[in-house]
């Protein structure tokens, strides 16, 4: 897609100069890439409605039940995550080898209002999009992929609260010691 931009967020510096040394050697001018953490980026800086398509594969599945907050997409992120999404005609594309997180993610999208889910059966019809994708399909690993739309006019469905969670601190009532000295 050489006209149309592209930005890529990674958290790991190793990785994220990895990144921007490949950028170089292709000579990928329309691509920006910034080093952070994806859903502080997105409650910070980057615009809701930014993106026609925000892609997400292979995320850290987090499989045991005790990480699953730190999910990137899951019920509390996954309003701030469509926030990006232009209305009506933004997608989100999403594919994981790790069948439960997968199953999660179909689960999340499903029953959010906003959004219409696609379940694709086999791959992306250009092929694999990313390392990781080349490297399960080669070890026929089996890879959940799908991609989500927001339905015309629901991007008002797309609660803030996705922003908020990431970025408001304990309320004081929330802290233990807080109802002695109210009560005082
Ligand atoms: C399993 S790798 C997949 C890489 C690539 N998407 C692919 O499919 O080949 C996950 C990457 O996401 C990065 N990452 C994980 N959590 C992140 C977050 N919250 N924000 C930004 N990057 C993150 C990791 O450092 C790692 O480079």
């Amino acid at each position: 897609m050489p006209d149309r931009p592209f930005l890529g967020v990674e958290i790991v510096s190793k990785y994220f100069r990895l990144a921007v040394r490949r950028a170089a050697a292709r000579r990928l001018d329309n691509l920006i890439l910034l080093r952070g953490e994806a859903l502080y980026l997105t409650s910070t800086l980057l615009p809701e409605a930014m993106a026609r398509t925000v892609h997400i594969y292979f995320p850290d599945p987090w499989p045991k039940s005790r990480h699953h907050r730190r999910r990137l997409l899951d019920p509390r992120t996954v309003d701030l995550v469509l926030s990006l999404l232009e209305p009506s005609s933004g997608r989100l594309c999403f594919a994981t080898d790790h069948v439960e997180y997968g199953e999660a993610v179909v689960e999340t999208l499903e029953r959010h209002p906003a959004v219409e889910v696609e379940r694709l059966v086999g791959g992306w019809p250009e092929g694999p999009r990313t390392n990781y994708e080349a490297k399960f399909e080669e070890r026929g690993r089996h890879i959940l992929r799908l991609v989500a739309g927001l339905r015309t006019g629901a991007a008002s469905l797309l609660h803030p609260a996705g922003r908020e969670a990431i970025l408001v601190a304990p309320a004081a009532a929330d802290q233990p010691d807080s109802a002695s000295r109210t009560s005082s």
